[in-house]
């Protein structure tokens, strides 16, 4: 594949999401992390707080970039000449939603590739890290030693 995005919110990127881009990156010759900017929803990072801690989580990775984006995905898409959507499913709780969103956007013409989560990081979402963040569990295995830092920094 070409040019492949992995969209979401990222509040904030976890070392499942990572994996994906990861493997994305494997199987394409570019990978475009895009960050939803939602105005209907703070969150707890600002936009450019997210796209930083992933940049930082990913220098590793030389075919990830990372860009916000405002509006409809396929938008995106279109303007960047992306070949297709990538997912990370965890389990068959995501499916219903992931699958309906797969299907309105195929009929804007733009395919998703759904990706099965590495049975390690099934359980990790960012609201769990959060959660795990603000009552000092330990989170240095769900996410990069920035955003363990980040969290810490801000939940003090
Ligand atoms: O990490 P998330 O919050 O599950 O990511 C959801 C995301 C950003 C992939 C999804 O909400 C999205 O694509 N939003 C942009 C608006 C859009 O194109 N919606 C789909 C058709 S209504």
């Amino acid at each position: 594949m070409q040019k492949v995005v992995c969209p979401g919110s990222f509040d904030p990127v976890t070392n499942g999401h990572i994996d994906v881009f990861k493997r994305a990156s494997d199987i394409s010759n570019e990978v475009v992390v895009a960050v939803l900017v939602n105005h209907n929803k703070a969150g707890l990072f600002t936009i450019e707080e997210r796209v930083e801690l992933i940049r930082e989580s990913c220098k590793h990775l030389p075919k990830v970039s990372v860009e916000t984006f405002d509006g409809l995905l396929v938008d995106f898409c279109r303007d960047r000449g992306v070949t297709a959507i990538v997912k990370g499913l965890r389990a068959v709780s995501d499916f219903d939603y992931e699958l309906q969103q797969a299907q309105v956007n195929l009929q804007a013409g733009v395919d998703t590739m759904f990706m099965a989560t590495d049975p390690a990081h099934s359980f990790l979402s960012s609201s769990l890290v959060k959660e795990l963040a603000k009552y000092n569990g330990d989170i240095s295995k769900m996410v990069p030693p920035s955003v363990e830092a980040a969290l810490v920094k801000k939940l003090s």
